[in-house]
Order: C-alpha cells, then sequence, then structure tokens
C-alpha cells in the first residue's frame, strides 16, 4: 500500500465559550481517525483553532472589562487543556486572530474580487443607537411576525419555526441596550455563489459526500444560491478589509481559512511543505469533520472561496449529528449540559471516548449519550471484558515467571484469527463506522474470555507439574488482550500507552505474538463507573446553572409548556412565603447573591439566588417572596444552598415574586 498525505481538520470551537460534551463528539470522532491513520502507517496531520472573532466576543469583552485578544487568549489556554485532558491529538491549535490568517484572508478575498466575484450593495439593517452598532439577529428580540410569541430572535421564532428577517420582528428590542433598534443603511460586500454554481455541482458530485450532505445539497441547489454577506461595519472584532476601511470580514469568512493558517503555522514548525498540500493541483487529501449545523459554510462557501482563490479543494467533508443526553437535546436546567471540565472532575476521558466510538457512524444521525447505558456499556466492554482478559492472565506470569511469557502459544489458530480480524475493522475505521469496529472488536474480546474460560488458568495454576502449561495459556490471553488494545488504541490512546508500557513494545497494527520476553507488573487501567459520579456531574451542570441563569436569555419561554400534573404532583413542592431578613454579595461570585429566609422556623435558611444582575441586596432586604422549602439542599462552591426562590425572567431582566400584602412568612402557598 502508498503511503496517503492526508491533512484533517475538525471544526473550529468559539472563543467565548467552554467545550462542552457535544463538541467533543467531533473532536473526539476526528481524533479517533486520525490516530488510526497514523497507526497504519499513513502521514496524515490534524489542525485546528479556536474561532476568536465576531461581535459576540467583542461585547464579552467589553462586559469583563478586558481587551478581546486578552479574552481569547485565555478562553484558548482552557480549550488546548479540555482537549488535551480528552487525548485529542492535534498536530496543532492555533488561532483564527493570527497573522498567517490575517494573510491568506486578505489573499483569498483579493483574488476573488479581482476575479470579479465580489461586489457590493447599500443594505438597511438594524441597528442600536445607544450602542452604536449594527445588531446581528441573535442580539435582537421581538415578537414573532408569524405568530405573535414574545421574545422571539431576530432570525426565527422558536415557537413557530418560521424564519424571517429581524427587520420584520414586531416590536424588535436590542438584547444589548433595550431600546428599539433603528434602521440605517451601509455598504456591504459580498461573494457572488451563484458564479460558482457549475463548479460547486461538479465539485459535490464527485461522490464523496455523504447522502445525507448530497440531499441537502441539492435543496439548497434547487432553492438558488444567493450572494453572501462577507463583511461587517466597525465596530467589529477581525480582521479589516484590504482598501476599505471600517469594514472588516465577516467572522464565517476569516473562521475557514483558519484551517490554511493553522496548517500554515504547523508548516513552519516542522519545516513541511504547505504547496503540497495547498495547490490547486495537490496530490495530498483534505478532510473536514464538521457539525450538520455548519454544512452550507463547508460544503459551498469554503470550496468556491478556494476554487476562486486558486487553491485545491476539500477531498470530502465528513459531517456528524449531534448530540442529546437522555434522549433529549442537552439542558442546562436539567443538568445534561455538561462541559468537558465538569466531566473531567468526575471521570475518566476514555469512558467518554469508548462510548462515542461505539455508537458513532458514517451517517449525519444524532447521537445520544444514555447515561445509564454510558454506564452499563463501559463498566461491561471495557471493564468486564477486555481489561478482565488481562487481569486474569498477568498475575500468573508476573508472580509464578518472573514476568517471563512461554515461547510459543498452544492456540496460534485462534491468535490468526485475531490478527485476520484486523483488515475488517481496518476497513471500519477508515470509513468512519467506528461502531462497528467496536462491535467486532468487542467479539473478539468476548472469543478471549472464553478461551480463558474454557483453560482455566486458576486451575492449572494448582496442578503440580502444570507450569509449562499455565505459562502458555497466559501468554495466549495476553496475546490476544494486546492484540485488541491494538485495535483499541486509536479510541484508547492514554491506557494505550498503559499497555505499551507492561508490554514493554509499542502497538502496532495486527502484531506478531509477543513471546520469550518480560513484562512488567500489571496495574488496573480503569476502574468501574460508579452511578454516583454521572448523578454528581449532572449535579454539577445544575451548579453551573446557577451561575449563569441570568446571562443567558431565557430561552425558557420558547419551551413548551410542561406535561400535565395532577394535583398530588403539585402538591409535593412545598411553597412557602419567605422574608428577606438579610441579602449579601457574595465574595467571587458573579451572578449569586447570598440569601438569609425566616420561613418561621427556629433559624433561618440560606439560599444563593442567581440574581445579582437584577437586585442590589439593600432593595432585597425586608421583602416578602415566595421560595420552595422542600428542595433537597445543595452543596455549592460558597456554601449550602437550602431553597430556591422563585423569579421570571427572559434575558432582558429577572423579577423576583411578592405576595400581596398580609401574607406572612412561613404561609404555605398553594
Ligand atoms: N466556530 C464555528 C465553526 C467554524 S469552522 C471554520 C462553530 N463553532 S462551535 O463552537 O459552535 O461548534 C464547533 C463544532 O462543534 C461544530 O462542528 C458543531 O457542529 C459542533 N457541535 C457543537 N455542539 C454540538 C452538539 N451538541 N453535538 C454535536 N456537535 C456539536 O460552529
Ligand atoms: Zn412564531
Amino acid at each position: 500500500m502508498t503511503q496517503r498525505k492526508i491533512l484533517v481538520t475538525s471544526a473550529l470551537p468559539y472563543a467565548n465559550g467552554s467545550i462542552h460534551l457535544g463538541h467533543l463528539v467531533e473532536y473526539i470522532q476526528t481524533d479517533i481517525w486520525v490516530r488510526f491513520q497514523k497507526l497504519i502507517g499513513n502521514t496524515c496531520y490534524y489542525v485546528c483553532a479556536d474561532d476568536t472573532h465576531g461581535t459576540a466576543i467583542m461585547l464579552r469583552a467589553e462586559k469583563e472589562g478586558i481587551t478581546p485578544e486578552a479574552l481569547i487568549e485565555r478562553v484558548r489556554q482552557e480549550h488546548m487543556q479540555d482537549f488535551s485532558d480528552f487525548a485529542i491529538g492535534f498536530d496543532n491549535y492555533y488561532s483564527t486572530h493570527s497573522p498567517e490568517n490575517k494573510e491568506f484572508s486578505n489573499l483569498i478575498y483579493c483574488r476573488l474580487r479581482d476575479a470579479g466575484y465580489i461586489s457590493s450593495t447599500s443594505v438597511k439593517q438594524a441597528f442600536d443607537p445607544v450602542k452604536n452598532l449594527f445588531l446581528p439577529d441573535r442580539f435582537i428580540k421581538g415578537e414573532c411576525p408569524r405568530c405573535g410569541a414574545k421574545d422571539q430572535y431576530g432570525d426565527n421564532c422558536e415557537v413557530c419555526g418560521a424564519t424571517y428577517n429581524p427587520t420584520d420582528l414586531k416590536n424588535p428590542v436590542s438584547v444589548l441596550s433595550g431600546v428599539t433598534p433603528i434602521e440605517k443603511e451601509s455598504e456591504h460586500f459580498f461573494m457572488n455563489l451563484g458564479q460558482f454554481e457549475d463548479f460547486l455541482k461538479t465539485w459535490t458530485s464527485s461522490g464523496t459526500l455523504q447522502a445525507e450532505t448530497m440531499n441537502k445539497l441539492n435543496e439548497w441547489f434547487t432553492a438558488g444560491l444567493r450572494p453572501w454577506d462577507i463583511s461587517r461595519d466597525a465596530p467589529y472584532f477581525g480582521f479589516e478589509i484590504p482598501e476599505q476601511p471600517n469594514k472588516y470580514f465577516y467572522v464565517w469568512l476569516d473562521a475557514p481559512v483558519g484551517y490554511m493558517a493553522s496548517f500554515k503555522n504547523l508548516c513552519e514548525k516542522r519545516g513541511l511543505d504547505f504547496e503540497e498540500f495547498w495547490s490547486a493541483d495537490s496530490q495530498t487529501e483534505l478532510y473536514h469533520f464538521i457539525g450538520k449545523d455548519i454544512l452550507y459554510f463547508h460544503a459551498l462557501f469554503w470550496p468556491a472561496m478556494l476554487h476562486g482563490a486558486g487553491f485545491r479543494t476539500p477531498s470530502s467533508i465528513f459531517a456528524h449529528g449531534f448530540l442529546t443526553v437522555d434522549g433529549q437535546k442537552m439542558s442546562k436546567s436539567r443538568g445534561t449540559f455538561i462541559t468537558a471540565r465538569t466531566y473531567l472532575n468526575h471521570l475518566n476521558p476514555e469512558c467518554l471516548r469508548y462510548y462515542f466510538a461505539a455508537k458513532l457512524g458514517s451517517r449525519v444521525d444524532d447521537i445520544d449519550l444514555n447515561l445509564e447505558d454510558f454506564l452499563q456499556r463501559v463498566n461491561a466492554d471495557l471493564v468486564g471484558k477486555v481489561v478482565n482478559i488481562a487481569s486474569r492472565c498477568a498475575g500468573f506470569i508476573n508472580k509464578r515467571f518472573a514476568g517471563q511469557l512461554a515461547d510459543s502459544l498452544p492456540a496460534p489458530e485462534l491468535y490468526q484469527s485475531f490478527i485476520d480480524a484486523g483488515q475488517s475493522i481496518a476497513e471500519q475505521y477508515a470509513n468512519r463506522e467506528y461502531h462497528r469496529a467496536i462491535r467486532d472488536i468487542m467479539a473478539l474480546a468476548d472469543k478471549a474470555n472464553q478461551y480463558i474460560d474454557e483453560q482455566k488458568p486458576w486451575v492449572i495454576a494448582k496442578q503440580a507439574g502444570s507450569d509449562a502449561q499455565l505459562q502458555q495459556v497466559c501468554t495466549q490471553g495476553l496475546n490476544l488482550f494486546r492484540v485488541l488494545f491494538s485495535y483499541l488504541s486509536p479510541v484508547l490512546p492514554v491506557m494505550a500507552k498503559k499497555v505499551e508500557a507492561f508490554f514493554n513494545v509499542p502497538l502496532t497494527w495486527q502484531p506478531a505474538a509477543l513471546l520469550a520476553t518480560t513484562i512488567n507488573p500489571y496495574e488496573a487501567l480503569i476502574q468501574r463507573i460508579e452511578p454516583q459520579q454521572l448523578t454528581a456531574i449532572v449535579e454539577a451542570s445544575k451548579e453551573n446553572l446557577q451561575a449563569i441563569t441570568t446571562a443567558t436569555p431565557a430561552k425558557t419561554l420558547a419551551e413548551p409548556i410542561q406535561e400535565t400534573i395532577n394535583y398530588d404532583d403539585f402538591a409535593k413542592v412545598d411553597l412557602r412565603i419567605a422574608k428577606i431578613v438579610n441579602a449579601e454579595q457574595v465574595e467571587g461570585a458573579e451572578k449569586l447573591l447570598k440569601l438569609t429566609l425566616d420561613i418561621g422556623e427556629e433559624t433561618p435558611r440560606t439560599v444563593f439566588a442567581g440574581i445579582k444582575s437584577a437586585y442590589s441586596p439593600e432593595a432585597l432586604i425586608g421583602r416578602l417572596t415566595v421560595m420552595v422549602a422542600n428542595l433537597a439542599p445543595r452543596k455549592m462552591r460558597f456554601g449550602l444552598s437550602e431553597g430556591m426562590v422563585l423569579a421570571a425572567g427572559d434575558g432582558s431582566g429577572l423579577w423576583i415574586l411578592s405576595p400581596d400584602s398580609g401574607a406572612q412568612a412561613g404561609m404555605r402557598v398553594k
């Protein structure tokens, strides 16, 4: 087989939020593929970067009182730590706010402009007269023009599903200042996607795209390719457009260019040949792993940009679906919006890598993290099957034979069947059918365990004069284990390292049997997942929420009304009138106030409430409000919270409840 040269990317995560388990579907999927390619001997580079530009990042930095540069650097460090802890093996992790990216963005733009693909027209857009900036759709809210639902974003209605322009919203307000946006004209630059229609149709029909992707593209072709607005007005955090003062590249223009820039930066570090990978006649392969939500950018704009500017186009785009947790969209209030860091605080990252691998295929389907199934599967497969093989054999070799493996296998045909299975497992990995690879590997693990069950080394160990047989059986078991781990190593690279250290030799694909060498003492590779660890992750994720409720414009309004309950369900909630006897700031908490609540008990309750943005402590002291008195106490970073106060909110503010006059502290609300 001739060695392939492959460049692989994952989408560049935004620099204004933490990495969460949804993101990790993609980075884990890509990392497994890259590790597999490297393992079988191909040259493969994996590059990524933070996506750092745009209004949202500019405003967040402003809010934090720091420069956007300081913000994106801090977030980049945080992201890199998360990725490295999940064993995502980037060859380079860069930033779109880099000199290379500026240079390539300018170059591509200038080539497109000179080739006649760019035009400009005046556009009317919503403008915030207080903040003095044009408002991205997500920063405008109002009533849906179709169904009248309140509190909808400027681009689509989450109640009836209508899509529209922000100018169509009724009673629009700027999320930033609360004022009514005005309409203002300004000149915008457009890339004329329609001019690329023939090219794009040829490119997409090259036969390498997923069927679902092809369907989407055909829909888009039928709907017509509209010009793409690639400019934004100052103030904007991004790159200024050459010769167009105060006009900036829209973040999505320079974001994919970030793939090139990160690779260029890698070339400088390692002395690689950039042209070999990016010139129009490149013989190398280029693959972008992305989520289904950003297909339009990668399958239409990006190839058009590359083609128009005289670069190579992607060999394929590998799109994946979205992560759900327990069958539902990740939810902050249910505690299933789990960040990489929260997970890492409680569990081994390779459990998640394994679980995702066991579920991932080549299609664009969503994948579900079912917490119960996650625990079962990891415990049954990794602990119960794979690791079990080693722990059943290693002790005998170490204790009885000073770590020395036998010099032949008692069941060479069994070993050979494991090696032969490598062929189709390799195909499954290459085709991104990881769930199939895992299924086949686990079937081999079953066979290995069956072999040990039949041979019963623990029985042989007690028979006099059976030393050679014991050594051979255990050598067989350990060799089977080693083949399994060479197949699992793209998924479990950290454990694979430990397995290499145990055997004293690197893992290779379809390895020759290891005989007559000395192995090291065996150390446990993985702990069982305990149910409490999962509960703790969910609890900690809810806790994160308490600190961020006010930061996230309440999407809750758009959430459907809960299912009908009977009175008994309702009556389980013990609501009480509470007198706020004290309220104070919490050192180190961004969103919380510490409330002392009298509900007629001997000692007043302490409750941490995420209402700091809406109330000063002084304004609260002495007031009556409503609290949930029988909510299980929750340990927070700042102390124990013994209940919850009720508040309404819609992103523009937050309002706690008060009873009519006459109500007394401690009265039940029902
Ligand atoms: N910055 C853009 C990508 C620019 S690429 C030139 C972006 N960033 S993102 O942070 O929102 O998402 C990064 C990747 O993670 C995307 O491919 C996205 O589809 C993926 N995911 C984000 N949330 C996800 C889930 N809940 N589930 C699976 N993938 C998800 O988009
Ligand atoms: Zn609507």
